[in-house]
């Protein structure tokens, strides 16, 4: 019952309150970020895309931390859960600096996540942190593509890209470290096209 109270406590404050970072939110002190009207949308769109990629970490490792039946793989998905919601608050912050809005479907794919996080979580813990690599790794490759189309100019959010895009491949290497298995191909394929038809959405809604 706690546990479940605790992942609803966890879906309400992610959706609905203004998430607050361990970490300090990476900047480069240097270079003041000023931004065209043009380039100022663009980043903004980006990085509602990269704050939906953060609402859904939420839920998957949420989801997963309730799946399985270790405690230490739990403490595992729940610390990692915490490191996510400085990206969370880091990307929410930098949206809102950019005069911009979260997804209006925050709601809806905080839903779909949780649900393949516990899919991913009855298949088994190796599966499990196997689906946390993938995701992992995906999610690195994203931000790297955002690194290239994120304005040059735009130092403030690259610097928020950058920092993530170096705490997920630190996910992916952790899961693997703690006994992750190979997903198959397909599911790979999957997870793709699911990040796509996401990723697509977030730039506009
Ligand atoms: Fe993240
Ligand atoms: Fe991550």
């Amino acid at each position: 019952m706690d546990r479940f109270l605790g992942a609803a406590d966890s879906a309400l404050r992610t959706l609905f309150s203004k998430p607050r970072a361990t970490r300090p939110c990476p900047v480069v002190p240097a270079d003041e970020t000023r931004l065209a009207a043009d380039d100022s949308r663009e980043a903004a769109a980006l990085m509602r895309v990269n704050h939906v990629g953060e609402v859904c970490a939420q839920a998957l490792y949420t989801a997963q931390a309730l799946a399985t039946r270790d405690p230490a793989l739990r403490a595992h998905f729940e610390r990692a859960a915490q490191e996510e919601n400085d990206h969370l608050a880091w990307t929410a912050e930098r949206l809102s600096e950019l005069g911009d809005r979260p997804s209006l479907l925050n709601p809806l794919w905080y839903a779909g996540a949780f649900g393949l996080g516990l899919l991913a979580g009855r298949l088994g813990d190796r599966l499990s942190l196997g689906f946390v690599v993938e995701t992992e790794r995906q999610v690195e490759a994203h931000l790297q593509s955002h690194l290239d189309r994120l304005p040059a100019t735009d130092h403030a959010s690259r610097a928020i890209v950058a920092q993530m895009k170096e705490d997920e491949a630190a996910h992916a290497a952790q899961a693997l470290q703690a006994g992750a298995a190979e997903l198959p191909a397909p599911a790979k394929a999957l997870m793709r096209a699911a990040a796509k038809v996401m990723t697509t959405t977030a730039h506009y809604i």
